[in-house]
């Protein structure tokens, strides 16, 4: 009996050392890639717009706040649900695309399985200030809900979901007078508190009497115009 209860001991230790040694192999920093030089620079400027204090997610700002999140921000990166976007790819050209690049992937798995590295603060960037965002719609937007025929001619910029359900998806197209159809925007899996705009690569043409199609009566999603004449501006006052 006794020789059972050391033999067990025996083995309680040798199964806590490796335990231990797991976690020490975990915390061997095997990369020269640092949160400080590499990491934060990309996270600055692909990240932090939403992952910011008083932003609407977990700040990426700091190293402490960053390193309890390291291994779900390799998962988010990989699968790319981070940074959201909330769109199908390829329907539609938006220049506000923050995908991140082969290389910036590559970056972040490497720091990630090489040990979490935080490097020197003098390598630190300077943190970016919050001035609200890049733009909200203005008053000249164009809001619409449900199909929505021009009265006008309007060179479109962008476009603005102001009132989709989360998760919704939601494909939009305007259907010019030649009969022509021009792919919009396809919205999937967006959530509100992305709060982002989707600027097209190029503004389109679009003529008086083009149908947009694919916005549900209770949604709504505002056409950015790239400039508004006088003129139109008096008409679209009297929608
Ligand atoms: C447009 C806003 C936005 C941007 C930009 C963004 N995120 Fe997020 N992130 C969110 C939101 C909102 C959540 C909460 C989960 C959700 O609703 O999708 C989240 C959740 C996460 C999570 C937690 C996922 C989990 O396990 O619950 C990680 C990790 C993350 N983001 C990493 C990143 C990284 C890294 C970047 C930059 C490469 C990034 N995010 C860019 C909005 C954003």
């Amino acid at each position: 009996m006794k020789c059972l209860i050391l033999f067990i001991s025996f083995g309680l230790i040798l199964s806590l050392c490796s335990i231990f040694f797991v976690t020490e192999a975990h915390d061997v920093i095997t990369t020269k890639i640092t949160f400080s030089r590499e990491i934060s620079r990309i996270f600055y400027e692909r990240c932090i717009s939403c992952h910011h204090d008083g932003g609407s997610v977990f700040s990426l700002m700091a190293y402490p706040e960053v390193r309890p999140w390291a291994v779900a921000i390799k998962e988010e990166v990989l699968s790319r649900r981070m940074p959201p976007w909330g769109a199908v790819k390829g329907f539609g050209e938006f220049r506000n695309d923050q995908a991140l690049t082969p290389e910036q992937l590559e970056l972040i798995t490497q720091w990630v399985e090489g040990g979490v590295p935080e490097g020197e603060a003098q390598d630190l960037p300077p943190q970016p200030k919050f001035a609200g965002d890049s733009g909200t719609p203005g008053p000249d937007g164009l809001v619409v809900s449900g199909d929505f025929k021009l009265d006008r001619a309007l060179k479109l910029d962008g476009l603005w979901p102001q009132k989709v359900t989360d998760d919704e998806s939601l494909q939009v197209i305007a259907e010019l007078p030649t009969g022509n159809v021009e792919p919009l925007l396809w919205l999937y899996e967006y959530k509100s508190k992305y709060g982002h705009p989707f600027l097209l690569r190029t503004p389109i043409d679009l003529p008086a009497g083009t149908i947009v199609r694919g916005v549900p009566p209770q949604s709504s999603i505002v056409l950015m115009p790239a400039t508004l004449t006088p003129a139109a501006e008096a008409q679209d006052t009297q929608r």
